[in-house]
């Protein structure tokens, strides 16, 4: 078979930018499909309206979604940070807005990492200006060691040490976000 570059497998032989697999295809699965349980039970005789936030989350809310025992809508946002390089600084542009008023649904943000918090902050206040009657936050990662301001985050993936990951939904310069696993990226591929 053809090696691979990006495979799980860390003895082959071509140069892989990922240097640790950190969440494993395996693990990723199997905490979707909790996390839907759990969701599942805890809006029970509801519709849930997950709110996506493009582009990273994509992955991580297909899977989500398709383990709901519950009925669901989708609709997504698409924001930009303002800031210098990497660095996040609290301050967001809507790039695309919700198609959908959410007044009176029960909405479920979700996102595909919380790291110091700063865009999921103002996220969460701007959503809940438009008096939904809920709003909760799923991630599939947590980096709480970068925590700049507090902000709820009611169902976490994974909480992970403090990294630059890719895959899984989340990029590095567009690229790498159709990884199956999370892996931490060589810090020479970002200059770091
Ligand atoms: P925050 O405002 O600092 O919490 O930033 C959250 C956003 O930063 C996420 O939605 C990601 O787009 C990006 N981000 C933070 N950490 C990483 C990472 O390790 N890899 C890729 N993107 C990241």
């Amino acid at each position: 078979m053809r090696d691979h570059s990006l495979s799980e497998r860390e003895d082959s032989g071509s140069y892989n930018p990922i240097a640790r697999v950190l969440v494993s295809r395996r693990r990723l699965a199997a905490r979707a499909a909790q996390l839907g349980a759990q969701i599942s039970a805890d809006y029970a005789g509801q519709e849930l309206h997950m709110v996506g936030i493009l582009k990273g989350a994509t992955i991580f809310m297909a899977d989500l979604a398709r383990a709901l025992s519950i009925p669901a809508t989708f609709d997504f946002m698409a924001i930009s940070s303002y800031g210098a390089g990497s660095q996040s600084s609290g301050v967001v542009r809507f790039l695309k807005d919700l198609d959908e008023g959410i007044e009176g649904r029960h909405v479920l943000i979700v996102e595909d990492i919380v790291d110091t918090g700063l865009t999921l902050h103002y996220l969460r206040e701007s959503l809940a200006a438009r008096r939904p009657a809920s709003l909760a936050v799923a991630v599939a990662l947590d980096k709480s060691s970068r925590r700049q301001v507090a902000v709820p985050v009611e169902y976490v993936g994974f909480r992970i040490p403090d990294a630059f990951v890719v895959g899984y939904g989340l990029d590095y310069a567009g690229s790498f976000r159709n990884l199956p696993y999370v892996g931490i990226l060589r810090p020479e591929v970002y200059g770091g």
